[in-house]
């Protein structure tokens, strides 16, 4: 809350950045699933994002030993007396704790979690996570603020999700890889980050088919065995650094991460006008003229993630042009617009939709990062700003980006964290 971070419009950027491994969407979902197999699991490629400190207490709460025995590596001792509940105060201000449930029920036969809130995006609902564990046998019920749940076995089910959630799909699948028989996932979410759950648990032992497709077929085992494992790239994180070099110009190149988890993106930047290709280990683009507008709706993956939706309206306020942006998957994320029309943008946004006026140059001012993308997104706007943004409340950022600062500086922008007098 003492913090800041200042951005100066420094010209086009240059240069090579590394992605960091994709921590908070996948790896605090493989922190849970390591409570699944008793022993000491290794996560390596993860980056110390604000939230994993979260998740690192829900497990400490939970009886798990963790520990930092690399730079990026990082142990959980998956002991054999876990106490299976996470706390309100943790899982306030990590709504990521909710991935506990799953493995919790499959390894100890119940669990308390306390009930998360909604948050800055919308209300973000359980439902399905409850009908699925339901499905499989599990007693659930919320009292006094917690998740009450409880089994004598899972037992395998086929689960129908009205809407392919990430959250639900991660809870069924690591409920599944415990309970007795087949357990069938239809309409599952086919995020990368759920193909890179899958392979870790199968890597623990798992029978786990489909992922990355909407049917995931899961044949339940007696136990599984902790491993080591790396954590995907993070997409969302290569997806920024496309957005900023479209946005401030330049000819940048991005390692560590893959075209084919960007696909949609880069179809939609590249109709923009900004030029992307694929390297032997990551990204090319370069951004030589103004953007032009084009019109984008928000799907779950392989459609154009939400978590891309404040920064492309970042870019579409300094795009020539006119377009409609719509968010198909959180009913109240636009609340951004209204830091970004601080800045000189055109944006009216009603309901789900939002109309982007084009204007040729925003004006630095100081804002306020309201979530982790929105905030990133008011950081690249300031990449287009004449003078100097300050976006105040950078934790938000701090949650999903490792040191957002510090990378786009070694790509010549300058942006630097400063400390509120
Ligand atoms: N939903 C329900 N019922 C449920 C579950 C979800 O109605 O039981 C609704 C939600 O209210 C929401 C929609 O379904 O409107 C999508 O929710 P989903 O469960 O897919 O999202 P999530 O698991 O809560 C993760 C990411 C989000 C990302 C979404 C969608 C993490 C920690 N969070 O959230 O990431 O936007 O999937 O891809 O992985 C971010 O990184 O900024 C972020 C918010």
């Amino acid at each position: 809350m003492t913090e800041k971070l200042v951005v100066r419009a420094r010209g086009p950027l240059r240069g090579t950045v590394r992605v960091s491994g994709a921590t908070k969407n996948a790896g605090l979902k493989q922190m849970a699933a390591a409570l699944l197999a008793p022993g000491c699991t290794v996560l390596r490629n993860v980056t110390p994002v604000a939230d994993l400190d979260v998740m690192l207490d829900v497990l400490r709460a939970i009886g798990a030993g963790v520990e930092w025995t690399g730079p990026d590596e990082l142990t959980i001792d998956a002991r054999p007396d876990l106490h299976p509940e996470a706390p309100y105060e943790h899982v306030t201000r990590l709504r990521a704790s909710i991935n506990v449930l799953g493995p919790l029920l499959a390894r100890c036969g119940e669990a308390r979690v306390a009930m998360p809130g909604g948050d800055n995006i919308g209300s973000r609902k359980l439902d399905m996570h409850f009908r699925g564990l339901q499905a499989m046998g599990a007693e659930l019920e919320v009292v006094h603020g917690f998740i009450e749940a409880r089994c004598n076995a899972l037992c395998g089910a086929r689960v129908v999700l009205e809407f392919p959630s990430v959250g639900a799909t991660e809870n069924l699948l690591t409920a599944a890889v415990l309970a007795k028989g087949a357990t069938i996932i239809e309409n599952a979410a086919r995020e990368p980050e759920i193909t890179d759950l899958a392979a870790f648990l199968n890597r623990m032992g798992a029978h786990v088919a489909g992922a990355g497709t909407s049917t995931i077929e899961v044949e339940g085992v007696e136990e599984l065995t902790p491993v080591a494992s790396t954590l995907m790239g993070d997409r969302i994180e290569a997806g920024t650094f496309l957005m900023a070099c479209g946005i401030a110009g330049g000819e940048i190149a991005i390692e560590g991460t893959e075209l084919a988890h960007l696909e949609m993106v880069v179809v939609k930047l590249g109709e923009m006008g900004l030029k992307v290709s694929r390297t032997p280990d990551g990204l090319w683009a370069r951004a030589d003229d103004r953007l032009q507008a084009i019109d984008v709706a928000t799907l779950p993956y392989p459609g154009f993630a939400t978590d891309f939706m404040p920064l492309v309206v970042a870019l579409l306020a300094t795009a020539e042009g006119t377009a409609i942006v719509t968010e198909n998957v959180f009913d109240s994320r636009f609340s951004f617009v209204d830091e970004l029309n601080r800045m000189g943008a055109d944006v009216r946004n009603e309901g789900r939709h939002a109309v982007v006026r084009g204007v040729p140059r925003l004006s630095g001012a100081p804002v306020r990062a309201l979530d982790v993308r929105a905030g990133a997104a008011l950081v690249l706007a300031g990449l287009a700003a004449d003078g100097e943004t300050e976006v105040l409340d950078p934790y938000h950022v701090d949650r999903g980006y490792p040191d957002l600062a510090g990378r786009l500086c070694s790509l010549g922008a300058d942006v630097e964290r400063a400390s509120l007098e």
